[in-house]
């Protein structure tokens, strides 16, 4: 189970990698369905092109955090999955949420955590002057950008770099990282 927010290019990522890599007849893992916040995220489109079940929940339809995360759940738990990966889900998930998929809801980041949590994680590293920059994929814990890191990839921050040069250099191994954490904890499972 994937939930995405946008353009979904890790979705896209782990979607590949799980066919090329044969998850299905190595882990008898497939994509239950794509979860996106926002219904005319580029990804959601993208994912039903590929046959996977998709569903959009506009956060804006509810009136707490709670209500909304309790309907994400619901849909959620339709598919039984076995992990949640948020892969661009730009939400704040409430402690219940959390707790309830505790040890199988994992993020992607786009900084070397544990620097750099929240937003503007390029531009904040180049400000700071990093010499290096990267992706962490971590466990979800209440705290935001906290829990185990599974995976993470280093990237150099050139002289020139703009906040999206960097980004483009971090998201390209943000592709690598992600697929394959994803395999690393459908092996163990
Ligand atoms: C990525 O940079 C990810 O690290 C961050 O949001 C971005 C999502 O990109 N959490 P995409 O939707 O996977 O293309």
């Amino acid at each position: 189970m994937i939930l995405i927010s946008g353009s979904g290019s890790n979705m896209a990522a782990i979607v590949e990698t799980a066919r090329t890599q044969r998850w299905q007849a190595r882990f008898g893992a497939r994509i239950a369905a794509v979860v996106s916040n926002k219904a005319a995220a580029p990804g959601l489109a993208w994912a039903k092109e590929q046959g996977i079940a998709t569903a959009a929940l506009d956060h804006k339809g509810y009136d707490s955090r709670e209500a909304f995360d309790a309907a994400l759940k619901a849909e959620i738990d339709r598919h039984a999955p076995a992990l949640v990966v948020l892969a661009g889900f730009m939400r704040i998930l409430t402690p219940g949420f959390v707790q309830h998929y505790e040890g199988r809801l994992i993020n992607i980041h786009p900084s070397l955590l544990p620097a750099f949590p929240g937003l503007k994680t390029h531009q904040r590293a180049i400000e700071m002057g990093c010499r290096f920059a990267g992706a962490t994929v971590h466990r979800v814990t209440s705290e935001l950008d906290h829990g185990e890191i599974l995976e993470q990839a280093v990237v150099p921050v050139l002289p020139d770099d703009t906040a999206e040069s960097l980004g483009a250099r971090v998201l390209a191994q943000e592709h690598v990282i992600y697929p394959r954490a994803v395999e690393r904890l459908l092996a163990v499972a």
